[in-house]
């Protein structure tokens, strides 16, 4: 008991630092890498002159290396567009996050605002203060969109959800000033990367089995023909001699694919399934070209 005590306690300390260290990502995010974060840091290389992630998504490891002069990708228009408003209207964000209600009603209002021409009406302060609230209230927090487009998530019901800290987005903004945000797909990097860039890739990872999968951030989804794209991207940056890592799931198909590249297995508490016996740590895999 008494060691449970201690451990919450060192566990609370180091959440604190860490919190103090560097601002935190302002969206749940599946695949978020924050479980992970000390064994990414660990093997990013000591130097770089420009940091780029192409799979941006809650911005983990960008947050974490808050590196002054970044390049941030992703496919999620929604997205791209929160991370701009945080960088360019801040303020304006935050006053229009103050007005959201965390009830049933209010939620279902607001989320199914997409499913018709009123979309097209709202400011894009709108739509990223939208995106932040439905974020922080739906269903185990998830970005999850279906076919169409339309975010599909359920209200998650949370008695008092916290839906942003104004202190931690007036750290994003600062950090984003040297930041270059662009809306497109991975494979964009190679016109910007040059020698002494460092890419860290988080794509959408090929499920470990039928049941697991979650590719569901656009809607388009990421299959094993987007993975091998992936891989002719990160041979034509060797080729360049750019540093690059690259996250994904410990399966037979992706070890395969980079066979000629160092590949680590690493464990992560993070949880894959809603079924509890297939909770629990599962292996995943980074893989560098240095
Ligand atoms: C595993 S998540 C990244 C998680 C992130 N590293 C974090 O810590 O939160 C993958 C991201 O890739 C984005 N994505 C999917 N297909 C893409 C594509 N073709 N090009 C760029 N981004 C894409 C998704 O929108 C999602 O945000």
């Amino acid at each position: 008991m008494e060691k449970s005590n201690n451990n919450q306690d060192s566990k609370k300390k180091k959440n604190k630092k860490n919190s103090n260290k560097f601002p935190e990502p302002f969206v749940k995010w599946a695949g978020g890498k924050r479980v992970i974060i000390d064994k990414l840091l660990e093997r990013v290389p000591s130097k770089f002159d420009r940091y780029i992630e192409p799979f941006v998504g809650g911005g983990a490891l960008f947050f974490a290396l808050k590196s002054p002069t970044s390049i941030i990708f992703d496919s999620n228009e929604e997205l791209i567009n929160a991370y701009k408003i945080i960088q360019t209207n801040v303020n304006e964000l935050i006053n229009d996050l103050k007005k959201h209600k965390n009830t049933q009603e209010y939620f279902l209002f607001l989320r199914n605002l997409d499913r018709d021409a009123s979309y097209k009406k709202l400011s894009n302060v709108e739509r990223a203060s939208r995106l932040i609230f439905l974020n922080h209230t739906c269903f185990n927090g998830l970005y999850r969109v279906n076919a169409k487009g339309e975010f599909n998530v359920p209200f998650g019901k949370y008695a008092n959800p916290t839906i942003f800290s104004e202190e931690n987005l007036l750290k994003i903004s600062n950090l984003l000033k040297g930041t270059t945000i662009i809306c497109d797909d991975f494979s964009k990097v190679l016109e910007f990367a040059k020698k002494g860039d460092f890419i860290y890739f988080d794509p959408p990872y090929l499920p470990l089995n039928k049941t697991s999968s979650f590719t569901s951030y656009t809607k388009d989804k990421f299959d094993f023909g987007m993975h091998t794209k992936l891989k002719e991207v990160c041979d034509e940056l060797d080729k360049k001699k750019i540093k690059f890592m690259v996250s994904n799931s410990n399966t037979v198909e992706i070890l395969k694919l980079y066979d000629n590249y160092n590949i680590e297995q690493i464990f992560s508490s993070r949880s894959i399934s809603s079924n509890g016996e297939k909770r629990g740590k599962i292996r995943e895999i980074i893989i560098r070209n240095y």
